[in-house]
């Protein structure tokens, strides 16, 4: 199978070395019989560094561009626990992820343009990349009615159509200091291309495999 995953920053951030090499070696591990892409978020250097360029009076999309830095450096300290198994240098566009895939079965890549998070790269990187199954390990275990955190009545959806998907992610996101599980714009990409994708605890690095086996208790997105 073709995998991509979106591994949150919020995810890698939260590991020391011994974490990031049970990262690293569990992707060797699924890699033996899967071509895996990795899409590595900011986490809290992102925040720190957009936090304080806003401070500053930075544009937006210059606060973008600082992020999509800090996921540069979290994707290259992925890659380096990788060891050779993935390129050293991180790749910063769809067709060098693409070409060296043909020489590494695991790639690993941070943000590409303004304006969106990595949740949407990893969603394009599949439609490129024809993926079988997208992935989006994140700090929450699923895809709730409502936010879990605000709403002790919220319930955990099991499965659910990518168009629905993609309407609880625009409304969520027009609600102030609401968070969204999955960026609206990696949403849409799941509805329009039909990828199937599980949205899932990435902070539990067993769950990477429980993806893929079909044994995870995360929410399954189906076309
Ligand atoms: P993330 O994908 O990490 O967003 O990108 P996030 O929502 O903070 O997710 P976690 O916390 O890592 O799980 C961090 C920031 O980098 C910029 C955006 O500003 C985003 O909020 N970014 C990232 C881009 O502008 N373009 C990209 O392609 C990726």
């Amino acid at each position: 199978m073709i995998v991509v995953y979106s591994l949150g920053g919020s995810v890698l951030a939260a590991q020391d070395s011994a974490g990031l090499k049970r990262y690293a070696e569990t992707l060797k591990m699924i890699s033996r019989d899967n071509q895996l892409y990795v899409v590595v978020g900011g986490g809290a250097i992102a925040r720190d560094f957009i936090g304080r360029a806003r401070g500053v009076g930075a544009s937006e999309a210059l606060c973008d561009s600082l992020g999509i830095l800090a996921t540069r450096m979290n994707a290259a300290l992925l890659a380096a626990a990788l060891g050779g198994s993935a390129p050293f240098r991180v790749p910063e566009s769809y067709d060098d992820a693409l070409e060296a895939s043909k020489t590494y079965r695991i790639v690993v890549m941070g943000g590409v343009s303004p304006g969106q998070t990595t949740d949407a790269v990893a969603a394009l990187l599949a439609e490129y990349a024809r993926a079988d199954l997208l992935v989006i390990a994140t700090s929450v275990n699923g895809v709730y009615t409502s936010d879990p955190e605000k709403d002790p009545g919220a319930v955990k959806i099991p499965r659910m159509k990518a168009g629905e998907l993609a309407r609880m992610m625009s409304q969520i996101q027009l609600k102030a200091g609401s968070r969204s599980p999955v960026d609206p714009l990696a949403a849409k990409i799941i509805e329009r291309s039909h990828i199937p994708t599980i949205v899932l605890d990435g902070r539990n690095v067993a769950n990477l495999i429980r993806a893929i086996d079909g044994t995870h208790d995360g929410t399954e997105i189906r076309g």
